[in-house]
């Protein structure tokens, strides 16, 4: 490997910082953690850290969203995993986390608060002006070593990610560690035809990942489930009214332009199933009316999708294909896994959300690769290089070279 792996370093005793990615769904009628996987991932790195005082920091939602909250949660429901004392503090770089820092003794585990509570954290940085941030400069001399294991942000250039292997030596955990060996291996054997199959919230994120996805011989296919199919019926002018969501004009604007681009690569749905008083309501997407809700994908586009999905030599689904968590509407989303699952192409789902789907369908033995990453996965398969796979390879060779 190109990177250092907890494996290189002698552990005992270090201070070690390790960043991770709790970033859960959260039920925003309780605000409480929905799905723990992510937090059930870290516990490989913080086992094989024993020995050493160990600092877990990660980022929960973004600044303004419903899903932005503090890190308690997580740190009761890490305890509770791991069944052993968790020590949590309500900061991330001031002196009450600072004095935590210093208190700690071999053995100990200390969660930070959500990191995206100190402004930096949510700016892409330059490693070297990441370096020089003011959470870099006022942690990174308590730490020996930095652990990079939040492969779900690994396409974050943010000061936790790419500043500290500027300034500590740093190695990849578990995570990062089995996440880039397995892909790693799959694109040396992955074969055309290559199929996407691409829905999730995060829409002006994934039209940047598709037009890469493209141009680099990634996708031949692209079958568009959940809100960024809404996009491109809405910019094939087969949805009528505005969606109603962020930036509308601009993704819409997007996804007209790619579909002008490259017009025989994009699926859309031809049935959709709306919600009508709780009832699932099936319909052609030419009959959906102004006020309906579009909750899953019909019958006819997973036929659609399915055929696709077959002839494929590689498949990539990310993104829940509707409101998955509503059972009249995990139709699409359980349907799709399913075709995927037993095709004959090499297999990769990606993202919290289809990862718990796939396990509770019994089906996760059947894919090639499952990973609770999503846009960095996305833009892993593009073939860019990612600003935390960067920063530990120049960490590597910095280290190797002493
Ligand atoms: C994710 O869930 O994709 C990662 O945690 C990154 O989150 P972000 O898109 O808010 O940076």
């Amino acid at each position: 490997m190109k990177v250092l792996t907890l494996d290189d370093f002698d552990l005992k005793g270090m201070t070690v910082f390790v960043r991770v990615d709790m970033n859960c769904p959260i039920d925003p009628d309780t605000m409480e953690i929905s799905g723990t996987k992510r937090i059930e991932e870290a516990i490989g790195t913080l086992q094989a850290l024993k020995e050493s005082k160990v600092v877990v920091a990660s980022h929960q939602g973004r600044v303004g969203n419903n899903d932005y909250t503090g890190m308690d949660k997580h740190a009761k429901v890490l305890e509770k995993l791991m069944n052993r004392e968790i020590k949590y503090v309500e900061d991330t770089i001031g002196e009450a986390a600072q004095d935590a820092i210093k208190n700690l003794e071999d053995g100990d585990i200390l969660l930070l608060d959500n990191l995206r509570l100190c402004a930096e954290e949510n700016y892409e940085f330059t490693p070297e002006n990441a370096a020089n941030t003011i959470m870099v400069s006022r942690l990174s001399k308590f730490f020996d070593l930095c652990v990079l294991d939040s492969f779900p942000s690994a396409h974050r250039s943010h000061p936790s990610i790419v500043g500290f292997p500027q300034v500590i030596p740093a190695c990849a955990g578990r995570i990062v560690e089995r996440e880039v060996r397995n892909l790693d291996e799959i694109m040396t054997v992955a074969k055309a035809p290559h199929v996407i199959v691409l829905g999730g919230s995060k829409v002006p994120d994934r039209l940047e990942a598709i037009r890469l996805l493209i141009q680099n011989g990634r996708a031949d296919h692209v079958l568009l489930t959940g809100l960024i199919a809404n996009v491109f019926m809405r910019a094939q002018a087969r949805i009528k009214s505005p969606l109603g969501i962020k930036r509308e004009d601009e993704v819409v604007a997007k996804a007209h332009a790619l579909i002008g681009e490259y017009p025989d690569v994009f699926a859309t749905p031809v049935d959709i199933a709306i919600d009508k008083d709780g009832a699932r309501v099936e319909m052609d997407v030419r009959e959906i009316a102004k006020t309906d809700k579009i909750y899953d994908l019909g019958p006819k586009t997973i036929e659609y999708y399915s055929k696709l999905i077959a002839g494929a030599g590689t498949v990539f689904i990310s993104g829940p294909a509707g409101y998955f968590e509503k059972e009249n509407f995990s139709f699409g989303t359980k349907a799709l896994l399913d075709s995927v699952a037993n095709s004959m192409a090499t297999t990769i789902v990606s993202g919290g959300h289809l990862t718990s789907v796939l396990k509770r369908l019994g089906l996760a033995e059947k894919i090639n690769h499952v990973s609770t990453a999503g846009g960095a996965l996305v833009l892993y398969l593009t073939g860019e290089k990612l600003p935390m796979i960067k920063a530990l390879e120049d960490a590597a060779k910095k280290y190797r070279s002493k």
